[in-house]
């Protein structure tokens, strides 16, 4: 697994990781255990960048759970989601207690109430329990004011979506971020499953074999790690052996202009 600087947050992450939404929104002993296994094999892989949100339920919780014995070994980043500072304190209190006193990346969700986290999160990485901080946004319309807090020099790296049919990023977010020397972390990286609902014929995937692709995701994730600009890719699955998968497209041969095209192209006609 290729690993990357993430900008100038002073993290090094592999460039494959794992989301968490809806797949670790779980309860109860069985799907705790498969959460676990996911973590497992994602550890493996070298796939050790886990991402979540209070906003997924209980899915903070449950990767707290998959990570006891092995936090050591995971790269975490989480966020804070509420207008309220108090509930936004209360939020990174319990999420400190799920990692063991401490998160890698700590994100403000949607850019809800920015200002006054970023007061909260710089204090708590002041305090050396929180290595980096970033913001997050998954819409096109709110991505002038993510700009405006990329300017801001508070955040050292942003998480945004990117995929072969979500390319607004390319206009302004990706060239800024490079221009400040910010990590960027992959959302949606499969469209949230859109891109995966008709998969191209063996025939079509053959030409990117000599790039170690196997499978229609492997084409995907490396269509985004191929530009620089994106350090890591967050794809989220409830599947253990998926997260191999996953994994396998993190290292080179990387695509050149031609092979994104060409992957591009496919994804057009699978939509
Ligand atoms: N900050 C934000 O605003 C924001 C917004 C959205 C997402 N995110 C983050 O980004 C992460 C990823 O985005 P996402 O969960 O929306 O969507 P996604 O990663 O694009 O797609 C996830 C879906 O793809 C399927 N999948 C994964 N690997 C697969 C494979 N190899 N083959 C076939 N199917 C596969 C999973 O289903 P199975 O479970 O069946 O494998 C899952 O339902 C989230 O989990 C979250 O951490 C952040």
């Amino acid at each position: 697994m290729e690993k990357r600087a993430l900008g100038r947050s002073g993290l090094t992450v592999p460039v494959v990781g794992m989301g968490t939404w809806s797949t670790f929104d779980v309860k109860g002993k069985a799907a705790e255990a498969n959460a676990r296994a996911v973590v497992d094999r994602a550890l493996e892989a070298g796939a050790t960048f886990f991402d979540s949100s209070p906003m997924y339920g209980e899915s903070e919780r449950v990767l707290g759970l998959a990570l006891e014995g092995q936090r050591d070994a995971a790269i975490v980043a989480t966020k804070v989601w509420t207008p309220s500072v108090e509930t936004g304190r209360e939020q990174i209190r319990r999420a400190l207690d799920y990692y063991g006193g401490r998160v890698e990346l700590y994100q403000v969700h949607n850019l809800v109430n920015w200002r006054e986290h970023l007061d909260t999160l710089e204090q708590l990485r002041d305090e050396g329990k929180v290595s980096a901080i970033g913001a997050t946004h998954y819409q096109a319309p709110a991505f002038d004011e993510l700009q405006a807090v990329m300017r801001t020099g508070r955040i050292t790296a942003i998480q945004i979506p990117y995929n072969p049919i979500q390319r607004d990023v390319e206009e302004r977010v990706l060239p800024l971020a490079a221009d400040l020397n910010l990590g960027v972390v992959v959302m949606r990286p499969f469209a949230e499953r859109g891109l995966l609902r008709r998969i191209p014929p063996d025939a079509d995937l053959a030409p990117l074999a000599p790039f170690g692709v196997r499978t229609w995701p492997q084409a995907l994730l490396k269509w985004i790690l191929s530009d620089p600009r994106c350090h890591v890719a967050i794809p989220a699955t409830s599947k253990p052996h998926r997260m191999t998968e996953n994994a396998g497209a993190g290292g080179p041969p990387w695509f050149g202009a031609a092979e994104r095209e060409y992957v591009s192209r496919l994804a057009q006609r699978r939509i």
